[in-house]
């Protein structure tokens, strides 16, 4: 039996987010147990592995590739940081409102992922200080995930949630709906309530703002806290100030407004930088880590680090959603070629998001001329 035959580790169960959206799919995700990684083999190793034997060895490797991370970024890490402070001052007695997060930036940023990282941390901390199950006997479902579509209507809203927690009854009316939604984030003592997307309930032309009016009477009547998360959001776009449909009085629409407006803490997550030592010492870390962790015959050590830095940068813009995705496309291509190396010929043959490619050539003309550069002024005095 060869080294790749004997080391096939735990399955991960496959997690996508149609799974996220039921508890029990939540869970899986928190106590998905941690990926194994595949034992390092050398070109020579990997070309004298039967073909099954390859294979094998192929499909882990992809398994691991596909899902590196997440990493402890800059950005991650201070949105943790954030997020710890808001959720542990937030423990008044009683019914009191938590009022809500709002965390916006651009596409491919780490948003959502940086998001659930830090819910699944939430929820083992609550579970383990609290117990699995209320005092009143029910389950304890410290968070709950919703994710916003173009068409999410209200009661489409309210379903998700009782989706979520299984509810029996998810047939009804609107305000039946969303009258057992309310119950179960309460009878679960739910504290944290994640609603992702945000952005499409802009782009939607009607019921935008009925759910938007329901944010707002969750976050002021819930003892919970409403973590909204989209592109291009600001306190006027997360709450939507037209307010014309709903049947409340404008007097008291525009109360409320302000109240959830002051109650609410705007996060931001940016791209990678490089105007100053430290911001490219935050690049290069994060791709001496994803080097760190490629699983590839022929890598050495700067592969990615010494030759292609500079590179990745202008591939993906500072976007970690780029940057894993040409290293995902990458690395699968030198998987099936035999190449096991990734190189610039490699990634050139790679085409990523259309975001990316276009501001591709504006970044390279810069790092041309030397107006940018990953290298810290240190390592500049050295050479
Ligand atoms: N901390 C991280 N470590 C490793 N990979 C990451 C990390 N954050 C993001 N990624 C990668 O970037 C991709 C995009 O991240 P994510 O979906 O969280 O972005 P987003 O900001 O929510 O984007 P959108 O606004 O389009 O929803 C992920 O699929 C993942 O591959
Ligand atoms: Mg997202």
């Amino acid at each position: 039996m060869n080294a790749a035959d004997n080391q096939r580790g735990p399955k991960s169960p496959n997690l996508d987010n149609l799974t996220l959206s039921r508890k029990e799919g939540w869970r899986d995700y928190v106590e998905a147990p941690k990926r194994v990684r595949p034992e390092e083999l050398s070109r020579r190793q990997i070309r004298r592995l039967s073909e099954e034997a390859a294979d094998n060895y192929n499909q882990r490797r992809a398994d691991w590739h596909n899902n590196i991370g997440p990493l402890r970024t800059p950005q991650l890490a201070a949105l943790h940081e954030d997020l710890w402070d808001i959720m542990d001052s937030s423990t008044q007695d009683g019914n009191h409102a938590k009022g809500a997060v709002a965390l916006e930036g651009y596409p491919g940023l780490g948003k959502t992922c940086a998001a659930e990282a830090f819910a699944k941390e939430f929820h083992k901390r609550e579970i383990l200080r609290h117990g699995a199950f209320t005092a009143a006997g029910n389950e304890r479902w410290p968070v709950c995930r919703i994710g916003m579509r173009g068409n999410t209507s209200m009661k489409d809203f309210s379903r998700a949630l009782c989706e979520y927690y299984a509810h029996p009854g998810q047939r009804g009316t609107t305000i039946e709906l969303g009258q057992r939604a309310l119950d179960s984030v309460l009878s679960c003592e739910t504290r944290l309530l994640i609603i992702d997307d945000l952005h499409f309930l802009h782009w939607q032309r009607s019921g935008g703002v009925e759910i938007s009016n329901h944010f707002k009477y969750i976050a002021n009547e819930f003892p919970l806290t409403l973590f909204f998360i989209g592109i291009g959001l600001d306190e006027r776009g997360v709450l939507m100030e037209d307010l014309a449909s709903s049947s409340d009085s404008a007097d008291y629409q525009a109360i409320r407004f302000e109240q959830t407006a002051r109650r609410t803490t705007m996060l931001q997550m940016r791209p990678y930088r490089l105007t100053n030592d430290k911001e490219r010492r935050q690049w290069n870390t994060l791709v001496a880590t994803v080097e760190e962790r490629l699983i590839l015959g022929s890598k050495r050590p700067g592969m990615l680090t010494d030759d292609l830095s500079e590179y990745l940068y202008t591939r993906s813009t500072g976007h970690i959603g780029s940057l894993m995705e040409l290293i995902r496309r990458g690395c699968a291509r030198a998987v099936r070629t035999g190449g096991e190396a990734l190189s610039r010929e490699l990634f050139d043959t790679i085409k990523i998001d259309s975001a990316a490619e276009k501001a591709r050539k504006e970044l390279d003309a810069a790092f041309r001329t030397r107006r940018l550069h990953t290298r810290t002024t240190g390592q500049r005095r050295a050479s």
